[in-house]
């Protein structure tokens, strides 16, 4: 069957060359190229040595300095000594580029998924992903992992921004034109490699039912140290992190396909080829370890062609006994493994189960075919033009990333109060209405993200300043104001976070968040609340306090886009991709059903932009 898109001529060509290759490498060499190791724990040696298949960088894994030229020189030193191997397998070089190339600073950052979601723009999210591939290409990395394609049910999950929306047939139509349009034409040197994740139901999962951290022992382990986590983890964890993420999706197979499968089969046919497993469980089985869903499910009845890569030291969760967790999920379908620190230890491990017969050497021949399959498409074996560095952080990418930012935008309650007149005095409030790090959030330059000036753009003030110069804008973070004024703007965030580090029992404003809110309350005559999250929080004593409301979620580095529709320059268009629940007690979504959310899904006012 082939892949949708791919002329057959591509794509015999594609499979001869990799059956040439297959025929010519030993079983080290075969082992090898099934093994991707994090960026740290390897030279550029030990890929020509061994002719390693991939390397990666993490959450936060750049080069220092952290500089677009730092990075092309990273990752080229890499795809060099690939070129030295024996039989000169060119490197899969993989990166989380989740809204932009975000692990590199200067990098054009996009709105997370959730905000890409609020648009229900399918061509807006082509041009998303287009962008994205010229700003990693163009530093060599080929390999993307996204998109995300989570369909989360409880968004006390940490994950839930990376999710577009809680509607299927909207992640569907959304991870299709974000496919094609990192893809673009495989085989052009800025072709980059999608990755549909995180296969399957991950967004699914229990409260509760995560083993992801021993809370007992809650020794950092090295993963949780690269997050330079110290007593905020304690804090955290008291909190509810890795109460969801990586846990068990305990619904049915009807929820599962009908819900959460539909996404592999868009991306599938709209070219992906390769795909994520989850760390989750399902029919409590890891799901890299689940042969039905990976290679009966994805591979038979999907018809999936690409490669199967797992989560970052997916397969030391499957057992306590190592070889048995490499030998279940190799025998699963998984292709590659992100190790990703001691691989050797795991190439040792998979040649010694070959040897013994545990994992069968048709496998071996069949993951390592997908993964040469992948690499002929992609055009790595040719040697095609070096992409141009000026595409990264371009004018060009940062007015698509604008246009994002501005119909992600959700209007939840305007009493009049906006848009704002350019002319007026305006009291500005809170340390977001500054920030870049608050308006980007998770995955940004570091694994966590963090608040401060961590990468060029727009802060939100800047782009208002811009918007209305000639508007009187008194800015004190405190909300601490000597003047009384019309119109007051409070920019609240969540502070960022990834992963389950973001699993959180309560989502309801933090007591400092509400005292400031009361504070500029009281010095203004209508009050107007921003709003960046990574998911709706519980505003409901909140909203009646304001006369308007703008879920803006994580916009990214182009602040100026919230402001450009806040003073009218730019309609409001955008729609919730999520319900808003009204309380806790109506989360997970599986306890809305009968209720009404504060806003139901879909719910946005829209506004007329002001002529000329
Ligand atoms: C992380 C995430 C996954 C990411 C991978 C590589 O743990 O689960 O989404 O692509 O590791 O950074």
């Amino acid at each position: 069957m082939t892949v949708p898109g791919i002329s057959r001529s591509l794509e015999n060509a594609a499979r001869a060359r990799a059956a040439d290759l297959l025929a010519a490498m030993t079983l080290p060499e075969k082992v090898a190229q099934m093994t991707q190791v994090e960026k740290n724990s390897l030279t550029p040696d030990d890929v020509a040595k061994y002719g390693l298949g991939s390397v990666l960088s993490g959450g936060g894994g750049n080069p220092e300095p952290n500089t677009p030229g730092a990075w092309f020189e990273m990752v080229g030193g890499f795809q060099q000594a690939a070129l030295q191997s024996r039989l000169k397998i060119p490197l899969l070089y993989g990166s989380d580029a989740v809204h932009g190339h975000n692990n590199m600073v200067g990098a054009t950052i996009f709105p997370h998924n959730i905000g890409l979601g609020a648009t229900r723009d399918p061509e807006l999210v082509r041009r998303v992903g287009r962008a994205t591939a010229l700003e990693t290409s163009a530093v060599g990395v080929r390999w993307d992992f996204a998109p995300a394609v989570s369909i989360p049910q409880d968004i006390r999950w940490g994950r839930s921004f990376e999710g577009y929306s809680q509607d299927t047939a909207l992640v569907s139509e959304l991870a299709t034109a974000f496919v094609e349009g990192l893809q673009g034409d495989l085989g052009d040197p800025t072709a980059v490699l999608a990755c549909v994740k995180h296969y399957v139901a991950d967004g699914a999962t229990t409260w509760g039912t995560s083993q992801r951290v021993d809370r007992a022992a809650l020794e950092i382990d090295q993963t949780l140290a690269n997050a330079n986590m110290d007593e905020r983890f304690l804090k955290l964890v008291a909190e509810g992190a890795w109460q969801l993420d990586q846990g068990s999706s305990d619904i049915d197979e009807e929820t599962l396909r009908r819900v959460h499968l539909p996404p592999y089969g868009a991306a599938i046919g709209a070219g992906a080829l390769s795909v994520m497993a989850s760390y989750s469980s399902w029919d409590g089985l890891k799901l890299h370890a689940h042969r039905y869903l990976l290679t009966d499910v994805l591979k038979g009845e999907l018809g999936f062609q690409g490669f199967v890569v797992t989560d970052w030291e997916g397969v030391d969760q499957i057992a306590p006994d190592f070889y048995e967790s490499v030998v279940k999920a190799i025998g699963a379908g998984i292709d590659m493994v992100m190790v990703p620190f001691r691989y050797e230890h795991f190439m040792d491990t998979l040649l010694k189960a070959v040897e013994q017969g545990d994992v069968p050497r048709a496998r071996i021949d069949d993951a390592v075919s997908r993964i040469l399959y992948v690499k002929a498409r992609l055009g790595l074996f040719e040697s095609g033009a070096a992409p141009d560095l000026a595409e990264v952080g371009s004018a060009k990418h940062r007015a698509v990333a604008r246009e994002a930012v501005r119909k992600s935008l959700v209007l939840l309650k305007n009493d009049g109060a906006l848009p704002f007149a350019k002319d007026q005095p305006l009291l500005v409030a809170g340390s977001a209405a500054d920030d870049i790090g608050y308006q980007c959030g998770g995955w940004t330059v570091s694994w966590m993200g963090g608040p401060g000036p961590i990468t060029p753009g727009t802060t939100l003030l800047e782009g208002m300043r811009a918007a209305a110069p000639q508007a009187d804008i008194r800015y004190q973070a405190d909300g601490v104001f000597d003047v009384r004024a019309e119109v007051g703007l409070i920019v609240l965030a969540e502070e960022p976070y990834a992963e389950g580090m973001g699993d959180k029992e309560d989502l309801q404003l933090r007591p400092d968040q509400i005292a400031l809110l009361e504070r500029v309350r009281a010095q203004c005559d209508r009050l107007v609340l921003v709003l960046f999250s990574g998911r709706p929080l519980i505003l409901t004593r909140q909203v009646p306090m304001c006369d308007a409301v703008v879920a803006a979620w994580l916009p990214g580095s182009e602040g100026q886009g919230v402001a450009e529709v806040l003073f009218g320059d730019y309609a409001f268009s955008g729609t919730l991709p999520f319900a808003w629940p009204a309380s806790m007690a109506q989360i997970p979504l599986s306890r809305l059903k009968g209720q009404e959310p504060l806003f139901p899904l879909g719910y946005g006012l829209t506004t007329e932009a002001r002529s000329g």
